[in-house]
């Protein structure tokens, strides 16, 4: 059966804007349909319901950090799928995905969509200027067209199912450690940063363009009086990345730690994963 689509809705989570990427680069490879962008960033865009019908064809991607913070079930909430096609992709910074792919085909298909391909792609880590350096480069993109485009044929022949579940992924380990073994085990449980981790501040160099605020997801930002809230903030780097004057910056010895650990680890070459 071929079938045939009214609209492509791209749906993307991407306080730091390489996701966005990624989900347009995917689309560049699906034929030539009216686009309806649907921006989940800003909270007032999760307080609305974004309703997708069977003709309907939607390529989502969201950032990773193991899930997407405590956002996915406001994420998925605000979607709603009726035997919609879907297709699925995270950015994530050259480090690892964990359990985001599985997370993000459990959630879709709760929310009622059929997901029909999914992909992980490496971007720049918003929060290690050199792990994903000068990702995705042209090869990315490439792979990320040939992703829509495949995604695309097979769904046009009205396959909608997965015939490849994906994988979950923790490369940087050398073995599994205790607080991946959690995570797998229990994916419904919210993942949370500690607020230590999240600790930032304004410098001088602030000409108060509010670019900061307009990429908050949460709302946590005060410009006038220079402050962050961060019982709202979820951390995801989002006001430091947009900001053109880098007049935010991470003061967190916590997450410092946590990415020189990492450093080397993520400096090998990943390339991106695709499961239809
Ligand atoms: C708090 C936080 C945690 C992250 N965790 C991971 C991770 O576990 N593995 C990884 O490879 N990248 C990780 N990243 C990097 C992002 O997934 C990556 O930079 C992504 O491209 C950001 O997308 P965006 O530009 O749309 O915000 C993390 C980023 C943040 C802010």
């Amino acid at each position: 059966m071929h079938r045939t689509f009214k609209k492509l809705h791209l749906v993307h989570f991407s306080p730091g804007g390489s996701t966005e990427r990624v989900v347009k680069a995917i689309a560049s490879g699906i034929g030539s349909l009216p686009v309806e962008n649907h921006d989940l960033l800003p909270s007032a865009n999760r307080k609305a319901k974004h309703v997708f019908g069977p003709d309907d064809l939607v390529v989502f991607g969201s950032m990773t950090a193991q899930k997407l913070f405590t956002l996915s079930d406001e994420i998925f909430a605000c979607l709603e799928g009726h035997d919609t096609p879907f297709i699925g992709a995270i950015a994530y910074g050259n480090g690892f995905y964990g359990i985001a792919l599985n997370e993000l085909l459990r959630r879709a298909e709760g929310s009622g969509f059929k997901v029909a391909a999914l992909g992980a792609f490496i971007a720049r880590h918003s929060i290690d200027p050199d792990a994903g350096l000068g990702r995705p480069d042209a090869s990315d993109l490439a792979a990320m067209k040939d992703f829509g485009r495949r995604a695309f044929e097979k769904i046009s022949a009205g396959d909608l199912a997965l015939h490849t579940l994906p994988k979950t992924n923790w490369s940087y380990c050398e073995g599994p450690n205790k607080i991946i073994a959690h995570r797998e085990a229990h994916p419904e449980e919210p993942y949370i940063l500690p607020p230590e981790y999240k600790e930032k501040a304004f410098t001088d160099a602030c000409i108060n363009c509010g670019n900061c605020v307009r990429h908050c997801p949460t709302d946590a930002i005060d410009l006038a009086a220079k402050t962050f809230d961060l019982e709202k903030c979820i951390g995801c780097w989002g006001c430091i990345v947009r900001c053109p004057r880098k007049a935010i910056r991470s003061t967190s010895k916590a997450m410092a730690d946590v990415t020189a650990a990492f450093a080397d680890a993520y400096k090998r070459r990943l390339e991106p994963e695709t499961f239809f």
